[in-house]
């Protein structure tokens, strides 16, 4: 039989249970997936429980409680709790979605926290986004113009504002990205659905003149023919948007650019 050696610090351990709030009668367990730089030890899943009669109801809320009354070395990332600053993104019960609007009581049973998949772990659930924001920096997420400037502003028609609709919401989460087979293997040269999403919803903005540029920077078998339609993206997005239908999108703008 074949013997794999696991690379070092792939082998995530049973870790450490800790007590139950005192008097709590209502109780949630969590099973947090824990790695941390500093020491040289195997990941592991720790199990904490959370009072749910002294915190709000959300996964995140739960965090918050873990890290402020049971264990202060819990890191992960969250800023609005409001599903607007994408960066509470984490695995929850298998899915990827944000901690912040995750409701506990839409989870059965235990609540099993990991990182986003497929990316580089900072420490616990932080994950290294650094590729993903220079894949972003890429697309010239910005308005490109080569008109004069007006004295006021762009101007756009009610009906060019609405081919926004859709995409202006993204949040950059990476719940898409970390969901795409695609991405998670040739994450180093395909930019993944949620930069494509950002990359159309500038090429479809009326005020940008800057398509034809933009459109030579895809052109490329792995920057955007990565994607083959799998449509996990969508799936994932926690904002309900179509990241795979914007992908197809730019693929009709290239063919039609060519006819
Ligand atoms: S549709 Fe494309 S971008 Fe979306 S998950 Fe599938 S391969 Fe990835
Ligand atoms: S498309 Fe959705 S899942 Fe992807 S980054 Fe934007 S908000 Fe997050
Ligand atoms: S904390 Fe901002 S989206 Fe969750």
């Amino acid at each position: 039989m074949v013997q794999l050696t696991l690379p070092r610090n792939s082998k995530v351990k049973t870790g450490k249970v800790w007590d139950k709030p005192a008097g709590a009668t209502n109780v949630r367990e969590y099973k947090i997936y824990r790695w941390s730089p500093d020491d040289d030890e195997n990941p592991s899943t720790d199990t904490y429980f959370v009072d749910t009669d002294d915190c709000g109801p959300m996964v995140l809320d739960g965090l918050i409680y873990i890290k402020n009354k049971i264990d202060p070395t819990l890191t992960f990332r969250r800023s609005c709790r409001e599903g607007i600053c994408g960066s509470c993104a984490m695995n929850i019960d298998g899915t990827n979605t944000l901690a912040c609007t995750k409701g506990m009581d839409e989870v059965s049973g235990t609540i099993k926290i990991y990182p986003l998949p497929h990316m580089p772990v900072v420490k616990d659930l932080v994950p290294d986004l650094n590729l993903f924001y220079a894949q972003h920096r890429f697309i010239e997420p910005w308005l490109k113009t080569v008109s004069p400037t007006p004295e006021t502003e762009w101007l756009q028609s009610h009906a060019d504002r609405a081919k926004l609709d859709g995409l202006y919401e993204c949040i950059l989460c990476a719940c898409c990205s970390t969901s795409c087979p695609s991405y998670w293997w040739n994450g180093d040269r395909y930019l993944g659905p949620a930069v494509l999403l950002q990359a159309y919803r500038w090429l479809i903005d009326s005020r940008d003149e800057a398509t034809g540029e933009r459109l030579d920077a895809l052109e490329d078998p792995f920057r955007l023919y990565r994607c083959h339609t799998i449509m996990n993206c969508s799936q994932a997005c926690p904002k309900g948007l179509n990241p795979a239908k914007a992908i197809a999108e730019i693929k009709k703008m290239m063919v039609e650019r060519r006819v």
